[in-house]
């Protein structure tokens, strides 16, 4: 499978590039706004997973050119850019693609964080409203901490929820979760339950930012 990581030059497509890179044998592709930058990006994350042993090719483009070169494609950008992002991708998706977005709106006060969906009643909707006809979406990884990911040294041992309407599409992205050793991907449900999966991150976020040594922290539901 042909993945592309719009905004993989961030932290949390650093993370799924290597994870995708060293684990399993799909095609990762960098996408960002500078062709440049996602040039770069893809060349150190190949240092970085050949350091690991694996020899991987990762390439690099600007996003619309990344988004035509894959079957599924991860909105690993800003919470409230992902609609622009999708609408400017949107000529380079297919009838069966993929959309897989991990984002999460937050906002911070002197408390922590706190679950602030958009208008549309969460990220996810968002982007569903936004991407084609016969291009469904996914919600997963939101979970997951970026920087456990990019530590090729550090097992996992964490789930991710995985929500959508296509049922094709859901298990297809599932798949690609469980791809990477120690994630195990959970059934959430539908689209609808988006606010529930989305507004698990700014939880997340308090109790690693509350508690030492917690700074990498994921779920795992027994
Ligand atoms: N960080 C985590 O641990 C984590 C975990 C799970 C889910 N998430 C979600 O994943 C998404 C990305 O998080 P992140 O921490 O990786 O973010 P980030 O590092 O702040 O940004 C990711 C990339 O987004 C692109 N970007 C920035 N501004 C943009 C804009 N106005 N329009 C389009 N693209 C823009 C940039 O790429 P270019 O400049 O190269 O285009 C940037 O490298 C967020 O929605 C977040 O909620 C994050």
């Amino acid at each position: 499978m042909r993945i592309a990581l719009l905004g993989g030059t961030g932290d949390v497509g650093e993370g799924l590039a290597l994870r995708w890179a060293y684990h399993s044998d799909h095609d990762v592709v960098i996408g960002s706004r500078d062709p440049d930058d996602a040039h770069d990006a893809a060349d150190r994350y190949e240092r970085a997973v050949a350091d690991h042993g694996r020899e991987r090719k990762i390439t690099g483009f600007e996003n619309t050119m990344a988004a035509d070169r894959a079957e599924v494609v991860v909105l690993c950008v800003p919470p409230y850019h992902v609609a622009d992002t999708v609408e400017s991708i949107e000529g380079s998706l297919d009838d069966g693609d993929v959309l897989v977005t991990p984002a999460a709106g937050m906002k911070r006060d002197d408390d922590g964080f706190h679950y602030h969906p958009p208008s549309a009643g969460s990220v996810t909707a968002l982007v569903a409203d936004a991407a084609p006809d016969g291009v469904p979406v996914v919600g997963a990884f939101h979970s997951l901490a970026a920087g456990r990911l990019a530590d090729l040294d550090a097992e996992l041992g964490v789930d991710t929820l995985v929500i959508g309407d296509d049922a094709d599409a859901k298990s297809r992205v599932a798949g690609l979760a469980e791809d990477i050793d120690g994630l195990r991907a959970l059934d959430a449900g539908g689209l609808a339950n988006a606010p529930e999966v989305e507004s698990l991150t700014p939880l997340l976020v308090n109790v690693a930012r509350e508690n030492d040594g917690l700074g990498d922290l994921g779920v795992s539901f027994r």
